[in-house]
């Protein structure tokens, strides 16, 4: 058996973020205006905290990986990525899986900069295709967790969408093919669909939903693990989509702040949501479920 903690969306800052005069030419004031002005910190306020106690969670939990499906931080400076991964545990030799959220990707150039990828190194270690970063394979067990990126850099600030394009979308269909046998879980930051089985507003989805679901249907895909919306919801499967799929929801926000242990056993995945209580400053067991990969 192997204990997994699914944890999502921490969204930690910095007090020194390192702006810079170039960063005003793009979505980042406004982010930043959200974020220090209206609520949005406030929100997260004790994030820093919640992960401290998350930590020592882990280790007397006997937690044997972390997936983490991305949104790391406020707005993807590096001083906020440092302080992630370190909160999260990935620059203190914890196991883990991790992808980027459209947050860690804050503009076009910090999705290019590798940021992320160099704060996170740690978890990113895999099988992939030549030396292209996403998508990465992990083995737990029996089982292959692929990262799976499906953030990018937008322009503008109302844009909160995803995609995973066609040139990884390529590789991903060549990983599933490749990879030995045992079930295929897919790890990414974006949701297939809504708490209520609707798809996402176009501004804040994965743009290229119908595609990644041909291809993760036809590649073995049995369960489909994300983050980006904040609460928690899971699906066993939907019309057109034959695999479960689980938000993890946030890690850290004021009141949603919780992650998922997956006890994972042969093909069967025992599920349970650990909520945190501000009062006792501990996590405390919420609801179960079960997920078969066969
Ligand atoms: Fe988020
Ligand atoms: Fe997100």
């Amino acid at each position: 058996m192997a204990r997994l903690a699914h944890i999502s969306d921490v969204h930690i800052t910095a007090s020194r973020l390192g702006m810079r005069l170039r960063d005003w030419w793009t979505k980042r004031p406004a982010s930043w205006l959200n974020l220090r002005l209206f609520g949005r910190g406030r929100a997260f306020r004790y994030a820093d905290q919640v992960l401290e106690v998350w930590r020592e969670e882990i280790v007397a939990r006997g937690i044997d990986r972390v997936i983490f499906s991305g949104d790391a931080t406020s707005m993807g400076f590096p001083s906020e990525l440092q302080r992630a991964a370190d909160l999260l545990g990935a620059t203190r030799g914890l196991p883990g899986i991790a992808v980027p959220g459209n947050h860690d990707y804050g503009t076009r150039k910090a999705a290019a900069s590798g940021d992320f990828e160099r704060c996170f190194e740690p978890w990113l270690d895999g099988q992939r295709i030549e030396d292209h970063t996403y998508p990465f394979a992990q083995k737990i067990g029996d089982v292959w967790f692929i990262g799976l990126n499906s953030a990018k850099g937008n322009v503008w600030y109302w844009d909160a969408s995803g995609r995973v394009g066609e040139t990884q979308l390529e590789r991903l269909r060549k990983l599933l093919a490749d990879l030995p046998a045992g079930p295929r879980i897919i790890v990414t930051h974006y949701p297939l669909f809504l708490a209520d089985g609707k798809p996402e507003h176009r501004a804040h989805g994965l743009r290229d939903a119908a595609a990644v679901i041909k291809v993760a249907a036809e590649g073995g895909v049995k369960l489909w693990l994300h983050g980006h919306r904040h609460g928690f919801y899971w699906f066993e499967n939907l019309p057109g989509v034959p695999f479960a799929m689980i938000c993890a929801g946030s890690g850290t926000q004021s009141g949603l702040w919780s992650y998922l242990e997956y006890d994972l056993e042969g093909t069967k995945i025992q599920g349970r949501r650990r909520i945190y209580d501000a009062d006792k400053n501990a996590f405390q067991d919420a609801d179960g479920f079960s997920v078969r990969l066969d």
